[in-house]
């Protein structure tokens, strides 16, 4: 997951591959639901590990229920309709509406002393409908806040349960899915009749709760979308286990991303056309837009059809969610798009029709938007402007504006708080990256060099972190090649240099967080010793050596962009880098740096003599005749002898800042 403050999605030329994609939020968060109310033991598969979905396994564990986490396969022992403890419970909902809203109406009428809270944005969404039909039931729930809205106090309910149970249905659909659900807790002696008043929306989103129930031993009749009646005497039957299909509103990025982008297509793996969401539907809408899909049991395949696109005019009620990746769509469209019967995005995780509304304009879109409506314009060659976007907090807002990268203009596109994805997929941008592709020398690289000791390896993998970049350890890669050669038991002199140098060719080098493997190895710190310094600066004069190297280094400039660091990067390597900085910092400060890391390591040495060998290897180092140690001449000097490590990450920020569009 990128969890930096922002990330810079250079431009995108084009998509091919295949992603598979994490369970669906809904489908998750209704299972474990169920499995809680259950009588038994339910394994679910292929869950999403998310934060909404944390939320409710936390709640879950709260209320007693036996819960076991093994990767994407979460195993419920459930309550079986009885609760385990009677204490008072506080529960944080987080900005899980998946969450919230079932809860309270299970919690309501189990009865107990509980009280839900959220984050602001939570205690903003409405639950009005919701408590009253609660209420009218015989529930007892108190606002907490403001009326209308969390935090809530749930009492004990006499649950009054002849008269159907009338609930608005034009606001969330998630108030009648909550009932569903709650309601067989309380139908041991009666049919419970649901009725809904005003239109429902999202009635794509209560086929999933049906379903589900099914699966669950709760058949549920069905009349029109008005009324519901769950049979007297049902109760939860564990399905024993149950998969969790991808979510489809997931797939919506990457249906749009195979519309837009050339390349041999992208597929989709986790769900196919034959899914229970409701937003595979958006597969129609895309499709009408211009992209061509095909599918099969679990798998989707999108490419790129009519190009550009094909302005529509839709109805998107059946879709709210997906809806918004038909917004950025628009945007390669040969016309405007309108976008109708989405008030329910006013009440989301944050007002989407502005959110949107806002995001496209700052792209350079024009857009107008409505109550209940939105139309967007597209975006023709020439217009596009370089933005920052905000994303509200709204998983889906910074997901679906990553599209926007592929724009004509190839002008790259800042999202802001891109972990806030982690709602419903954490490593959404991962995925996005594994298919893009971007032109090389629209893939940013940074280079810092600097003499030894300067403490340019920690500056740039801070720097690194701190944009979500990959970073080039390039002397660790001399060091393994050095290591690697004694290993195979030649000497590091010249005589061996061009078995040394099929031997870096091939070399089988990964970096995995702060490690490094060499195959099956783990030589962090094999690699790490002063002895395999002096090795690597050995391997590194041989001229052959180097230039086998230089297709590895290269490999590196992968996206979202690259921190490289070392000898050559910016003169050699990556010439081209748009920021080079040349660390420098006087031998004295060196010196007792270095000597600090190694007493800390328990090696004992004296500052003279660290001083004395910094200073031998300084002028060793830039006078020898390959690769010597000396700055690129367009890169900027930073002297960080009397700096912080954060006062010299924030000064390369600074820099790389000033040299972005945004
Ligand atoms: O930065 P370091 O101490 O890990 O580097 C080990 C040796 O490799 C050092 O002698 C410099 C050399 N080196 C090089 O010649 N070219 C690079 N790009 C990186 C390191």
């Amino acid at each position: 997951m990128f969890s930096t403050a922002f990330l810079d999605l250079p431009a995108l030329q084009g998509a091919s591959g295949t992603v598979t994609l994490p369970g669906s939020k809904s489908i998750s968060n209704r299972v474990l639901l169920l499995s809680a109310l259950c009588q038994g033991t339910t394994v679910v598969h292929d869950l999403l590990d998310s934060d909404d979905t944390r939320v409710m396994l936390a709640a879950l564990r709260q209320l007693g229920c036996g819960v076991d986490v093994q990767g994407t396969t979460v195993t419920i022992t459930g309550l079986g309709g009885q609760l385990k403890h009677h204490d008072a419970i506080e529960f944080f909902m987080g900005n899980a509406g998946t969450a919230m809203r079932p809860l309270t109406a299970a919690l309501a009428v189990l009865g107990g002393d509980f009280t839900l809270k959220g984050v602001p944005r939570m205690h903003e969404r409405p639950i009005g409908d919701l408590v009253d039909a609660l209420r009218l039931l015989g529930c007892s729930i108190d606002y907490l806040g403001n009326d209308g809205f969390p935090p809530l106090h749930i009492g004990k309910p006499s649950l009054k349960l002849d008269a159907p149970i009338q609930v608005r249905g034009d606001v969330s659909s998630q108030f009648l899915t909550a009932l569903l659900m709650a309601l067989p807790l309380a139908a041991k002696d009666r049919n419970i009749v649901i009725e809904v008043v005003g239109e429902l929306i999202s009635k794509p989103y209560i086929d999933i709760t049906l379903n589900l129930l099914a699966r669950y031993g709760i058949v549920v009749k069905r009349y029109g979308w008005q009324r519901f009646t769950i049979p007297q005497g049902c109760s939860y039957q564990s399905p024993g286990s149950i998969h969790v299909e991808a979510d489809a509103s997931s797939a919506s990025y990457f249906i749009g991303l195979g519309a837009i982008a050339s390349g041999n297509g992208i597929r989709i793996q986790g769900v196919g056309a034959d899914s229970i969401q409701g937003d595979i539907r958006f597969m129609d809408a895309a499709t009408q837009m211009g992209a061509q899909i095909t599918s099969g049991p679990n798998w989707l395949e999108i490419n790129r059809g009519a190009w550009p696109l094909k302005g529509i005019e839709l109805d998107c009620n059946h879709i709210p969610d997906a809806a918004m990746t038909l917004a950025v769509m628009a945007l390669y469209a040969d016309g405007p798009t309108t976008l109708r019967n989405i008030a329910s995005w006013r009440v989301k995780e944050t007002d989407r029709i502005v959110a949107m509304a806002t995001e496209c304009r700052k792209l350079g879109a024009t857009v107008e938007e409505g109550q209940d409506w939105l139309r967007i314009h597209p975006l023709p060659q020439g217009q596009w402007k370089a933005a920052s976007i905000h994303t509200y907090d709204d998983h889906r807002v910074a997901m679906c504006f990553s599209l926007a990268a592929f724009n004509a203009d190839q002008v790259p596109v800042r999202i802001e708080d891109p972990k806030c994805v982690a709602k419903t997929f954490p490593d959404y941008f991962e995925a996005l990256f594994s298919v893009a592709h971007a032109s090389t020398q629209d893939i940013p690289v940074i280079c810092i060099d600097g003499p030894t000791a300067s403490g340019k390896g920690t500056l740039a993998s801070r720097v690194a972190q701190a944009l979500g970049y990959c970073y080039l350890d390039s002397g660790a890669l001399y060091r393994v090649t050095a290591y690697a050669a004694l290993q195979a038991g030649l000497t590091l002199e010249a005589s061996d240099e061009v078995r040394i140098s099929d031997l870096a060719r091939t070399l089988p080098v990964r970096f995995e967080g702060d490690s490094v493997w060499l195959g099956r190895d783990d030589v962090s710190d094999a690699i790490r010793t002063e002895q395999a310094g002096m090795n690597a600066s050995k391997v590194s004069v041989l001229p052959s050596v180097r230039i086998s190297l230089v297709a590895l280094q290269h490999s590196f400039q992968r996206l979202p962009g690259l921190l490289a660091d070392g000898r050559d990067m910016g003169t050699v390597i990556f010439p081209h880098a748009p920021l080079k900085v040349f660390l420098t910092a006087s031998a004295a400060q060196r010196a007792e740096r270095r000597h600090k890391q190694l007493i800390s390591k328990g090696i004992s040495t004296t500052l003279d003599s660290l001083r004395a060998d910094l200073e031998a290897r300084d002028a060793r180092d830039s006078s020898r005749s390959v690769a010597p140690l000396k700055p690129a001449q367009d890169a900027l000097q930073l002297d960080n002898s009397s700096l912080s490590i954060d006062a010299s990450v924030a000064q390369v920020l600074d820099w790389w800042k000033a040299k972005q569009p945004f």
